[in-house]
């Protein structure tokens, strides 16, 4: 039986940003987690699934919502845990790796604030499994666009129920306010804890081999 509970966030620690707006987010996500159970507690039974079909089946629909609740949950316990507690000066292994894969931290911020201002979902940092290299993936909904063996560092959700009641259409101010808020040290340990698992690279000394441009 499958019983997942909400993580809790200190919304108090944010800043710009009003309670409001996040706990009505937090109900979105209860939602996800709610749909979540329910579908990995649904029995399998085979009668019910006589009609599976790529356009429309019972079965579609099962394998529809379940990566779309599931990545619904895990994008925005990222989120919520990276952007809480926060408003902390950017540091850290990650800190450097962005500055040498990105050209600069500034040129870094212009990049995701772009990708964010494009997509109607998710702006993810990543280190992807392929080249142990950053990358940005722009996802226009939780089960969309999403790459496997890519971990995600930096999250930020810019689906219009994340911002609107506090920036309305200026999506641009809410994403500054949300880097302002990023919580750098959950940022440098999920990095480090990317890097360990893929085993090859000592993230103590850990540099890129090659400064790639941004339009790489
Ligand atoms: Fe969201």
């Amino acid at each position: 039986m499958y019983n997942l509970k909400p993580e809790k966030y200190n919304f108090g620690s944010v800043k710009g940003m009003s309670k409001e707006q996040l706990d009505e987010h937090y109900k979105l996500y209860v939602g996800y987690v709610n749909k979540l159970n329910e579908i990995w507690n649904k029995v399998y039974i085979p009668a019910n699934y006589t009609d599976s079909n790529p356009t429309y089946s019972n079965m579609r629909s099962l394998k529809l919502g379940e990566t779309y609740a599931l990545d619904g949950v895990k994008l925005h316990e990222l989120y919520f845990e990276n952007m809480t507690n926060g408003n902390t000066q950017p540091s850290g292994h990650l800190l450097n790796s962005i500055k040498s894969q990105f050209s600069s931290y500034d040129n870094f911020i212009s990049y995701l604030t772009n990708v964010a201002l494009s997509v109607r979902g998710w702006a993810i940092l990543t280190l992807d499994s392929i080249d142990s290299k950053l990358h940005i993936i722009g996802s226009d909904a939780h089960d969309v666009g999403a790459v496997w063996m890519s971990c995600p560092i930096l999250v930020l959700d810019v689906y219009e129920h994340a911002y609107f009641m506090d920036f309305g259409t200026n999506r641009r101010k809410y994403i500054t306010t949300f880097i302002n808020n990023i919580n750098w040290k959950v940022l440098n340990d999920r990095f480090d804890r990317y890097l360990a698992s893929m085993g090859s690279i000592k993230t103590n000394n850990y540099e890129f081999v090659d400064s790639r441009s941004i339009n790489n």
